[in-house]
């Protein structure tokens, strides 16, 4: 069973469709990709999934289950995590403090400690453990922000373009982590502008532009489609 499901998605800002009809399904243990030109829908797509934007008509379903008109802590509470694209981490508490803050609201509240101290040597941030994240590059802060969304244990997690300000080496161990975690069978979908590190993560890819998906396929096929070369890779 698809893990996250959007259909017939609809979102409009004064006479402006953000999203119109859209439809994308996640799958667990696989990299759903998620590109399209600046002002495409694609972070208002995850403000809808995530309950942060309620969409004129369409449903979101998480493993099945009709959330479209749940909280956000709801949606959390059934597993679905994400990250922003500008980034939302307390500035005032330590990097530690901020994945603590969400462990205590996953599935594994009990041993959040345990959790995060996990988390934080997954993403090879114990150094920076201490440090407030207003003072660590941006490449370093999106990781935290991962680190934030994998603290509540998440079956579903949305990236909104989580290798922005990461330099090569940073992508490159962000897709081996990318690989890891489709390995424990979470659902990723990744928002990403970085076109080599979709095309190496990615098992299938939504092209959305205007408000609409235009092409869905693998990777491979996505990179040589006309309408997506026209739309965006065109000028990528
Ligand atoms: N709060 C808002 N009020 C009015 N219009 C908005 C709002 N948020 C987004 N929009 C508009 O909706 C459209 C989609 O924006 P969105 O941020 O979802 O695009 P995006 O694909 O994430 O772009 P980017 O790649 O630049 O992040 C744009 O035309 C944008 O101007
Ligand atoms: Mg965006």
């Amino acid at each position: 069973m698809a893990s996250l499901q959007v259909s017939g998605v609809t979102v409009s800002f004064g006479g402006n469709r953000a999203l119109d009809g859209v439809a994308l399904t996640a799958e667990a243990g696989r990299v759903t990709g998620l590109i399209g030109p600046n002002g495409a829908g694609k972070s208002t797509l995850f403000d809808v999934a995530s309950g942060l934007r309620r969409p004129s008509s369409g449903q979101v379903r998480l493993d099945g289950r009709d959330v479209t008109r749940a909280r956000p802590s709801a949606r959390a509470r059934h597993g679905l995590a994400r990250t922003f694209q500008r980034l939302e981490l307390f500035g005032r508490l330590s990097v530690r403090d901020n994945l603590l803050v969400a462990a205590e609201l996953g599935p594994e509240r009990r041993r959040a400690e345990q959790v995060v101290t996990e988390i934080l040597h997954r993403l090879d941030l114990t150094d920076v453990a201490d440090t407030s994240p207003d003072a660590l590059p941006t490449g370093v802060g999106r990781l935290v922000e991962v680190g934030r969304a994998l603290a509540i244990r998440p079956k579903v997690l949305l990236l909104d373009e989580p290798a922005a300000g990461q330099d090569a080496e940073e992508t490159e161990r962000f897709a081996e982590l990318l690989r890891a975690l489709t390995e424990d069978g979470t659902a990723v979908v990744l928002v990403e502008h970085d076109m080599s590190l979709v095309m190496a993560v990615c098992d299938e890819v939504y092209v959305l532009d205007l408000g609409k998906i235009i092409a869905v396929g693998p990777p491979e096929v996505i990179r040589s489609d006309e309408t997506v070369l026209a739309a965006y890779l065109g000028d990528a």
